[in-house]
């Protein structure tokens, strides 16, 4: 990632905390895929967004070093799932987990990742810096994103077999696999800053622009970017039959020969290479990918929208930045 010193500094300690872990050497079976799947990268957004936002509402960013991290360990685990599901070989660039090893050794890397997340908030209830209830509100926030990143995701295989999905069925899905976590490190940020329910809320809705922006713009990535730089299959989504806005958008304006290519094409278990191409090809003439990044834009401004509502500071700033680096990413 691109970035100026400050939040340099938060991605060095982000990096540094997670090599603190203290991860044991056996069963190699489990903490070798575990490592693997922590340090191949990634740009650790999530992490970043819990101290950002501790910071902006006034906290001292050590006290939420745990929760970022829970976060973080939490967005990895899901990513480890997640490409069994969808079959990505592919992740950051390296081969994904259950690729590298298998689904089994995937399965339960995740899950003793999805615990080692819980047991980084185990320090709220520890410390006398925080309330029985900062610590209940650490836990009930945590819960609830991770329940509904998992509605999201059941929302996004079933959608898998339909073709009549709707605009607002796409954003329920998207707010739940993507934004849920986003809205969650923001707010878990601010519960560390031992702030107000009401700047919590706040941040809550901000994460849930972001992840809503973010979400549709790894979408059109997925049909876009330069795999060396974005380190996922290209077209996967096209390769899987995902229900996208990309698709959405493409389907209701395609003519009747192109529908039946689409629609043929996100139905087939093994499309071919030419057939993704084709879908692609007609989507680009559909005008589809612009409009596409138009809304993600829209999106994004939202985003920008609600954090002018804050006042003035350097975390202020560095989260503008931060979303100004998103909206113009390629990977
Ligand atoms: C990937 O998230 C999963 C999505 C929600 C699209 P990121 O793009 O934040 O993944 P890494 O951690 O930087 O690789
Ligand atoms: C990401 O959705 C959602 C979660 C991992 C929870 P995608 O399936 O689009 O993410 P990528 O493209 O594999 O990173
Ligand atoms: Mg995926
Ligand atoms: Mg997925
Ligand atoms: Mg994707």
């Amino acid at each position: 990632m691109s970035t100026n010193g400050l939040q340099q500094n938060l991605l060095e300690r982000i990096e540094k905390e997670l090599g603190k872990l203290n991860l044991p050497e056996t069963p190699i079976s489990l903490y070798q895929p575990y490592r693997y799947a922590i340090n191949v990268g990634g740009k650790r957004i999530r992490p970043i967004l819990t101290l950002l936002s501790c910071g902006l509402c006034g906290g001292d960013i050590d006290e939420a070093i745990p929760a970022a991290l829970a976060v973080e360990i939490l967005h990895n685990f899901t990513l480890v799932h997640d490409d069994i599901m969808d079959s990505a070989e592919t992740r950051r660039g390296e081969p994904s987990v259950y690729k590298k090893w298998d689904s089994n050794i995937a399965i339960l890397t995740g899950d003793v990742m999805f615990a080692d997340a819980y047991k980084q908030l185990h320090y709220y209830g520890e410390s006398d810096k925080f309330t029985k209830q900062e610590f209940a509100a650490m836990h009930h926030i945590f819960s609830r994103s991770i329940i509904t990143v998992c509605e999201g995701q059941a929302l996004d295989m079933e959608f898998v077999d339909r073709t009549d999905v709707s605009d607002k069925e796409y954003l329920q899905m998207i707010g739940g696999k993507t934004a849920a976590l986003l809205s969650g490190a923001l707010e878990m940020g601010a519960v560390a800053a031992h702030s107000s329910h009401h700047k919590r809320a706040e941040l809550a809705d901000l994460g849930y622009e972001m992840g809503i922006a973010f979400q549709i713009q790894d979408d059109l990535l997925d049909a876009t970017a330069d795999p060396e730089k974005f380190g996922k299959r290209p077209g996967g989504d096209i390769y899987e039959g995902k229900k996208t806005y990309l698709t959405i958008r493409a389907l209701e304006r395609a003519n009747d020969a192109q529908k039946e290519i689409i629609s043929r094409t996100l139905n087939e278990v093994n499309p071919s290479d030419d057939s993704v191409k084709q879908v692609l090809d007609i989507m680009a003439q559909l005008g589809v990918l612009d409009d596409v990044a138009k809304e993600t834009d829209e999106h994004y401004q939202k985003a920008f929208n609600l954090l002018n509502k804050f006042e003035s500071s350097e975390y202020k700033t560095e989260l503008e930045k931060l979303l100004n680096f998103l909206q113009n990413r390629d990977h």
